[in-house]
């Protein structure tokens, strides 16, 4: 047998015919979807990738298949003792076997530079908000749909996640693989646990954006709550927030964001997987004066013992929810009624349309079907005048409920603001209370701060929607509890009677 024979049927080959066929079928998948990605633009993620790793993922296999024949046939061609001329001497006076080299190299830099393009364009699809967001749909929608109304809303995803660099970016994609797995399979745990135990160090993250140095001053909250009575009678309190910081220009160092200065160090060890009970804290000022404290109402803790992780407090262990916030029903309402989505001629529509947000639904379409049917049945049966007369407000009332309940409760992936808690306050969850508080003591008695002003001045508080119908007062007033409750509040925590059940 000729040499050229032995090169001829190189390609005869099942396996060579197989490869080729897919090398051929992949690369035109490729080129058309490429002229479809040029012409329109992917706003699906799935396009992106079958067309960056699906169709490469095909060529490479069809390419790999051939050289694999090619290896198979010269090895039986040896062992045969056939002499095979299979190195890469150059030719020239072979015309065929030139036309095969270049036809073999050619075919190989397509390949390289199809590749290289591919995953650089894979890298930025699986980087995409869109991406992260639905890829998994209903895995992803809570964190999605809250991220969306957040003011993180233009900050990407993999900003807060992931991280610059390879290392974490290999990272995330290796995990991404083991979550895909955990989606198709359906073992994925709802509502998907938290805290996320990965998320890199607010240093390497949030410090990006917002640096510690960054002074914020005082920040001024008002809020107006509607209370549970026929007429929803409205009650406002103005709070100045002493958020501080470090101040470069004046050298001072303040309030809230007092933790969050790199001078300061407070480390803290949580009895529970959420971070909700804390048991011990050290905290180290400036000066290097150390003071640890320790919860009276927790079996005392030995910092010393492996079992126990002592974690550096930082942005995230306030700002927990810094773009998927999840609205309990009480805080979506009074916003709601406050602006007029909902309105508060409505008879007990703050309490009606909090026990029908409240309520467990087992999926959403249901749930919004529930709310619809409940206030309207509600106002048929105890207002009917109200029903026929004001019917527009019910039903703008119904509209606003159910986009309520479909920006903030996600019954299929059981997620809803009783799993999320958000430390940022005291009054929805215990927040700063959790170390601020009576029972957090040092070794001689003393408490963390928990006065009502070390945080914040209420400014103007009362029964009114109206700011200016009320005192108002800078150096700050005494708290006054909306609903008389004696002295209740200053006794026990806010979420002693602020609790889930209550919709807060
Ligand atoms: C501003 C930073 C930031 C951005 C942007 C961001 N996240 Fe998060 N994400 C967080 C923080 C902080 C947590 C909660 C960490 C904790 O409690 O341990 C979190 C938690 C999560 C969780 C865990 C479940 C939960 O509710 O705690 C998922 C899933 C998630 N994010 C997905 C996303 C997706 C998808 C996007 C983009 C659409 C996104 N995140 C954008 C900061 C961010
Ligand atoms: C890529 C930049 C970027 C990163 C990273 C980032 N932020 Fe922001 N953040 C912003 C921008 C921009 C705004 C202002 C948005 C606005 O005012 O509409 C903002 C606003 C905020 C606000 C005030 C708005 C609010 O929710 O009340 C807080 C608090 C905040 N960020 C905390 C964080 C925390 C905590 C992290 C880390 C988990 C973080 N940010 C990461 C850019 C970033
Ligand atoms: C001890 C809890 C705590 C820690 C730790 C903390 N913050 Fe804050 N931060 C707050 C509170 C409380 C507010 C005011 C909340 C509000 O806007 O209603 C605030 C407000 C902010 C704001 C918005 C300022 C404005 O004017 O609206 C930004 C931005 C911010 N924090 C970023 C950070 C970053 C970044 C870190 C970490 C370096 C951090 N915070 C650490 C409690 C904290
Ligand atoms: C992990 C425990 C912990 C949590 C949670 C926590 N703090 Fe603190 N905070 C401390 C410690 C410890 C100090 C320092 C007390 C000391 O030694 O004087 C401190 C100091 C402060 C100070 C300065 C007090 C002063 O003496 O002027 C303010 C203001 C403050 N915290 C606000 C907050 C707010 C607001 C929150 C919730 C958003 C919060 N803290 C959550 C532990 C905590
Ligand atoms: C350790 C700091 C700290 C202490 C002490 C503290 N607060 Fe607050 N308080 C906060 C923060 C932070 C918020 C959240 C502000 C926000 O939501 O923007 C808040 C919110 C509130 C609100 C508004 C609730 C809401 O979410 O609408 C009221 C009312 C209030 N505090 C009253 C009090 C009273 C009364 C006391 C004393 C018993 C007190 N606070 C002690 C930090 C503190
Ligand atoms: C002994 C139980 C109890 C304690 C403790 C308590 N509250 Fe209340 N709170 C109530 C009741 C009852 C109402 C009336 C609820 C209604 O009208 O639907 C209420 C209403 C409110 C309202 C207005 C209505 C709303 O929920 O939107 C605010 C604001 C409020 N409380 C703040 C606080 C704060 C801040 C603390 C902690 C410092 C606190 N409460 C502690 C029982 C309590």
């Amino acid at each position: 047998m000729t040499e050229s024979t032995v090169k001829r049927t190189l390609f005869r080959h099942p396996l060579a015919a197989v490869g080729g066929a897919l090398f051929l079928a992949g690369g035109a998948l490729f080129l058309v979807l490429l002229m479809l990605d040029f012409s329109a633009g992917y706003d699906n993620p799935y396009g992106a990738l079958v067309t960056f790793i699906g169709a490469p993922f095909i060529v490479t296999v069809g390419f790999a298949l051939f050289l694999l024949s090619i290896y198979v046939q010269v090895r039986a061609a040896r062992k045969e003792g056939k002499k095979v001329r299979f190195n890469l001497s150059i030719d020239p006076t072979d015309p065929a076997y030139m036309r095969n080299l270049w036809l073999f190299l050619g075919l190989s830099a397509g390949l390289i530079l199809l590749v290289a393009y591919s995953g650089s364009r894979a890298y930025e699809a699986t980087d995409s908000n869109a991406f992260c967001g639905t890829t998994c749909h209903q895995v992803m929608e809570p964190q999605y749909v809250t991220y969306q109304h957040s003011a993180h809303a233009r900050v990407h995803c993999v900003e807060c996640h992931i991280g610059p660099g390879a290392s974490f970016y290999v990272r995330s994609k290796v995990d991404g693989i083991r979550q895909l797995f955990a989606t198709a399979l359906n073992t994925y745990s709802r509502p998907i646990e938290t805290p996320v135990h990965n998320l890199r160090p607010a240093q390497e993250t949030c410090e990006g954006c917002h640096w510690p140095q960054q002074f914020y001053g005082d920040k001024l909250v008002t809020r107006t709550y509607y209370r549970t009575e026929e007429e929803n009678p409205a009650w406002t309190i103005s709070l100045m927030l002493k958020i501080g910081g470090g101040n470069p220009r004046t050298g001072r160092q303040e309030g809230i964001h007092w933790h969050m200065l790199t001078e300061n160090r407070v480390e803290y060890i949580a009895m529970d997987e959420k971070r909700q009970t804390i048991g011990w804290i050290r905290s180290v000022d400036i000066n290097g004066d150390t003071t640890i404290y320790r919860n009276t109402e927790v079996d005392s803790v030995d910092e010393s013992s492996v079992e126990h992780e002592i974690r550096r407090f930082d942005c995230m262990d306030c700002h927990n929810r810094p773009s998927h916030s999840f609205q309990p029903p009480a805080t979506a309402l009074n916003l709601a009624l406050s602006t007029r989505k909902i309105s508060p001629e409505l008879p007990y529509i703050r309490q009606v349309g909090l026990d029908l947000l409240n309520e467990e639904y087992e999926e959403k379409a249901g749930a919004l079907q529930a709310i619809a049917t409940g206030l309207h049945q509600y106002y048929d049966d105890d207002y009917p005048e109200i029903a026929r007369d004001k019917q527009e407000l019910i039903a703008q009332a119904v509209a606003e409920l159910q986009s309520i309940y479909g920006q903030n409760f996600f019954p299929e992936m059981a997620t809803d603001y009783r799993v999320r808690e958000n430390n940022l306050s005291h009054f929805v969850n215990d927040g700063c209370f959790r170390c601020h508080s009576e029972t957090m003591q040092d070794g001689e008695g003393i408490s963390v701060p928990h006065d009502c002003r070390t945080c914040h001045e209420i400014i103007a508080q009362g029964p009114s929607e109206n700011l200016s119908e009320l005192d108002q007062q800078l150096i700050g007033l005494d708290f006054v509890h909306p609903e008389d409750i004696d002295e209740e509040w200053k006794e026990s925590k806010c979420t002693e009677c602020h609790t889930p059940d209550s919709g807060y």
